[in-house]
C-alpha cells in the first residue's frame, strides 16, 4: 500500500458536483416547463450528434439509487442545482407543486444517505419562457424574477438546506448572448452581452439577499465563478510577481464586482460605449459579503518575466496536454495558485474549490470496467495542489470535483465524459470507474493517496 502524505485539515470538505440540467432528464415530467437548453439543443447543429438533454441519465428517477452510490464512496457533500423551470414552469407566475416536491425528495434522500446537499439556484437553464417574452437574460426583469424565484426556493427548503450557491459561473452568460456559444446562441452586440452579465451579477447579489433574509440560523451562501489564473513557468520572485499582475488584469472585471462591489475603472473605460449601465445601488448589492468564494478550476497559463523585463504569457500549443476537450490544458499547479493569488488579491475568506475534473477519452475492459488511469493521475495532481495550499495556510476549504455520473457536457453533448462513475448506453446502469474508488481512497484517508 502506498504511504499517505500529509492530510488535509481534519475539517476539509470533500464533494462531487452535479447540475439539475446536465443529469436530471425528465424534460417535460410533472409540468416542467422548458429551458433555454432544451430549446437550443434542438436546433440542427448545436448539439454534438444532436443530443438532447430529455432523458440524459434518468437521475430524475434514479436520484434514490445515485445518493446510495455516493454514500457507498464515503461522499459526504454533494452539489446540485435545481431546475428554475420545474419549479416555475414560465419562470415568473405559477409555482409547480410537483417540481417542489420532487426536490423535496432529493433532498430527504440526501439526508438519509448522511449527505450534505450544497443547492445552487441556477445552472444555465433559464425558463424558455423568459427567453421569448422579455429577450432573456439581457433584459433587467430577469434579475427580479430571480430573486423571487430564490426567495421562494429558500422558504420551501430551508429546513433541508443550509448551504446556497447564487449562480454557477456568471461570466458564461457573456459567451451565451455575445458569442451564441451555448444556449441560446445569440450574438448580439457587446453592448447588450455586457449587460446580460450585469444582469447575472444582479442575480447573484439577489440570491445572497434571500438567503440572508429567509435562511435558516448557520445559513451560508457563495457563488461559483471561473476565472482563468495564470501561473508562475518557474516559481522565482519575479515569475510569481508577473503572474499575479496577468492573473489580476484577467480576472478583475468579473472578481471586484463580487469582492470589491465595484467595475474596475479602467475596464469601464476601455468598454467605453459597450460598459454594462449599472447604478450605485445595483453595485452594493453585487458586492454584498458572501460566506466563502467558489473557483472552478479546469485549466491555467503560465506566465514570466521575458528578457526586456515584462510579464509575458507563454503560448500552450499542441502537444502540450490537454484533455479531451481542447480548451482544456493541464495545469494541476493551477488550483495552488488560484487560490494563493485570489487570496493574496481579493482576502474573501474561505475559498473553494467548487469544480476540478478532467474529460477523458473511455472504453469499457471486457469485464465491463473503466481504468481511467488518465483521470486518477491527474486528479493526483490537482490534489497535491490543493494539499499544498492548505498546508500554507491559505483558507481553502472544500473540494467538489466535477463530476461524479458522465452526463450532458452542453454543446458536446454526451460524448465527453467528466465522470468518476460511466453509464451504460441504454441500460443507463451506473459503473464506478477505478477513479471513484481513488477518490474514494483519497476521503477515506483526508490525503493524496
Ligand atoms: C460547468 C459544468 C461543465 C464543466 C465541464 C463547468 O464550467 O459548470 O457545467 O460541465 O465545466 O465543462
Amino acid at each position: 500500500m502506498i504511504a499517505a502524505t500529509t492530510p488535509f485539515p481534519a475539517d476539509f470538505i470533500w464533494g462531487v458536483a452535479a447540475s439539475a440540467p446536465q443529469i436530471e432528464g425528465a424534460h417535460d415530467a410533472d409540468g416542467k416547463g422548458p429551458s433555454i437548453w432544451d430549446v437550443y439543443c434542438r436546433v440542427p447543429g448545436a448539439v454534438a450528434n444532436g443530443d438532447t438533454l430529455d432523458t440524459s441519465i434518468d437521475h430524475y428517477h434514479r436520484y434514490d439509487a445515485d445518493f446510495r452510490l455516493m454514500r457507498e464512496l464515503g461522499i459526504r457533500n454533494y452539489r446540485l442545482s435545481i431546475s428554475w423551470p420545474r419549479i416555475m414552469p414560465d419562470g415568473e407566475g405559477p409555482i409547480n407543486q410537483r417540481g417542489i416536491d420532487f426536490y423535496r425528495r432529493i433532498l430527504e434522500s440526501l439526508h438519509r444517505n448522511g449527505i450534505r446537499p450544497w443547492v445552487n439556484f441556477y445552472h444555465g437553464d433559464l425558463p424558455q419562457s423568459l427567453e421569448e417574452k422579455y429577450g432573456g437574460w439581457p433584459s433587467r426583469r430577469i434579475p427580479e424574477f430571480f430573486s423571487s424565484y430564490c426567495e421562494l426556493v429558500v422558504k420551501t427548503y430551508a429546513d433541508l438546506v443550509d448551504r446556497w450557491i447564487t449562480i454557477n459561473e456568471p461570466g458564461s452568460i457573456y459567451a451565451n448572448y455575445g458569442l451564441a456559444i451555448g444556449a441560446p446562441g445569440r450574438r448580439e452586440s457587446p453592448r447588450i452581452a455586457h449587460q446580460a452579465l450585469h444582469h447575472a451579477l444582479l442575480a447573484h447579489g439577489h440570491a445572497v439577499a434571500a438567503v440572508r433574509a429567509h435562511g435558516r440560523t448557520g445559513s451560508q451562501v457563495g457563488v461559483v465563478h471561473n476565472p482563468t489564473f495564470t501561473i508562475p513557468a518557474i516559481e522565482t520572485s519575479e515569475n510569481i510577481e508577473a503572474a499575479r499582475k496577468l492573473s489580476h488584469r484577467d480576472i478583475a472585471p468579473l472578481m471586484d464586482p463580487f469582492l470589491k462591489g465595484c467595475y474596475p475603472s479602467w475596464w469601464l473605460d476601455e468598454l467605453k460605449e459597450n460598459a454594462p449601465q449599472c447604478t450605485e445601488s445595483e453595485m452594493k448589492i453585487i458586492g454584498a459579503q458572501c460566506d466563502w468564494f467558489g473557483l472552478n478550476i479546469y485549466s491555467g497559463m503560465y506566465g514570466c518575466v521575458n528578457e526586456a523585463g515584462v510579464p509575458e504569457k507563454v503560448s500552450m500549443p499542441p502537444p502540450y496536454p490537454r484533455s479531451d476537450v481542447s480548451w482544456q490544458c493541464l495545469v494541476p499547479d493551477a488550483l495552488y495558485w488560484a487560490v494563493r493569488f485570489t487570496h493574496e488579491l481579493y482576502s474573501p475568506g474561505d475559498i473553494h474549490i467548487s469544480e476540478n475534473g478532467l474529460a477523458c477519452k473511455q472504453q469499457f475492459t471486457p469485464a465491463g470496467e473503466v481504468h481511467d488511469v488518465d483521470r486518477i493521475q491527474y486528479l493526483r495532481h490537482c490534489l497535491r495542489s490543493v494539499q499544498r495550499v492548505t498546508a500554507e495556510g491559505y483558507p481553502m476549504k472544500a473540494y467538489f470535483h466535477w463530476t461524479m455520473f458522465d452526463n450532458y457536457e452542453w454543446i458536446d453533448g454526451y460524448s465527453k465524459k467528466f465522470g468518476l462513475v460511466a453509464i451504460r448506453d441504454g441500460s443507463l446502469e451506473r459503473v464506478p470507474k477505478l477513479s471513484a474508488k481513488f477518490y474514494q481512497r483519497v476521503i477515506a484517508a483526508n490525503a493524496v493517496v
